[in-house]
């Protein structure tokens, strides 16, 4: 969340990355210059950032919006710092009505989990029959609630432990625990009969995308944006093995394909104001948030982050630094 058309002058404090490596060891607190904005963007005061594996606006509006992970990895712009300039597309004005009731920590959170989910929830149909893979991740939250908004008639869902209980009161009907369970044999003695209308996977669990004919309908369609098996790590093995997942998806079944519709779903610009009107504004919508981190902490955050249990997302408050460090309240 932050305030966009601050004035372009005077210094800026930024984290930065200068050398190949994992991120909390690399990153570096630097004082900068406050960042001139170019034709069609608009420098932002950062009250909040979120940690990321992605209008007319005047001065002073609440804005909330990201920095596209393309423009991250071509110029290696990031949102931890204290301003940024960022294009105007990629920002949607906080409505008024909910102004005083999304707070920078939830407008840090929702841009790029929520425009992800989106993507998803629009291969459902009121009255589908849903499966969720990966109900506990940050994307899976905010899917469950965007599902109950377009009336998904029943909603299962896979999470571990005490996250069950969290995944139930987003919107799951029912929550498979994969790790006390095998997913897919759960699926095929329960859910074969009156199968689904669509699977929305959120970590790229390709076993059950492999086995899913006998419980996704001819019909039906799986839809994937999860890459957790692709390791921070970069290592060879992790992109081939993500690469083979990728390449499955679009096996024809006289290949040895999976005999189902199915798609790697991509992020699409400019579908913030979209969320915004849709989900937002009714509030039907909320960020889960796992954990807080002062600016100083910003490498802790990513160490978080790379435990992959989080439970919802990870932010570092940049403008009121004093806010409490590592507090999870989910
Ligand atoms: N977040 C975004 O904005 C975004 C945008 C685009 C794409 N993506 C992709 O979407 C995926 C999810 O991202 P995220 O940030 O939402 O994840 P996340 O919040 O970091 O996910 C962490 C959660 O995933 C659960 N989990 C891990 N493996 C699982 C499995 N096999 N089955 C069920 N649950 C599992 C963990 O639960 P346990 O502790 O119980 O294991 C944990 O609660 C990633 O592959 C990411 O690359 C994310």
């Amino acid at each position: 969340m932050a305030t966009p058309n601050v004035k372009s002058e005077g210094n800026a404090v930024a984290w930065r990355i200068h050398k190949k490596g994992l991120l909390p060891v690399t990153m570096k607190k630097e004082t900068i210059s406050v960042p001139e904005p170019k034709q069609g963007e608009v420098l932002v005061e950062v009250h909040s950032a979120s940690i990321n594996p992605a209008v007319a606006l005047s001065m002073g509006t609440r804005v909330l919006g990201m920095i596209p992970v393309e423009t991250s990895v071509r110029y290696g712009q990031g949102s931890l710092a204290t301003h940024v300039s960022v294009r105007v597309e990629n920002l949607a004005a906080i409505p008024a009505s909910i102004d005083t009731s999304l707070s920078s920590e939830e407008a840090a959170g929702l841009p790029l989990a929520s425009t992800t989910a989106l993507q998803l929830v629009r291969k459902a149909r009121a009255g589908s029959k849903v499966l969720v893979l990966g109900g506990s991740t940050s994307v899976g939250l905010i899917l469950l609630q965007m599902l109950k908004v377009e009336g998904a008639r029943h909603i299962v869902a896979t999470a571990s432990g005490v996250k069950k209980d969290t995944v139930k009161t987003r919107g799951a009907d029912e929550v498979i625990d994969y790790r006390e369970e095998d997913v897919v044999q759960t699926l095929k003695r329960n859910h074969s009969r009156e199968q689904f209308d669509v699977i929305l996977d959120t970590v790229g669990d390709f076993t059950v995308f492999g086995a899913c004919a006998a419980y996704l309908k001819e019909s039906g369609e799986y839809a994937n944006v999860g890459a957790s098996n692709m390791k921070p790590d970069g290592s060879i093995w992790s992109n081939l093995s993500f690469l083979r997942n990728l390449v499955s998806l679009y096996l024809p079944w006289w290949l040895g394909g999976v005999p189902r519709k199915s798609s790697w779903v991509e992020f699409i610009r400019g579908a913030l104001p979209e969320v915004t009107d849709r989900y937002l504004v009714t509030r039907a919508v909320t960020c889960p948030i796992d954990s807080r981190f002062a600016f100083d902490d910003a490498p802790k955050a990513y160490e978080r982050l790379m435990t992959g249990r989080a439970l919802g997302k990870i932010i570092v408050n940049i403008k009121h630094p004093g806010d409490p460090s590592v507090s999870s309240h989910l």
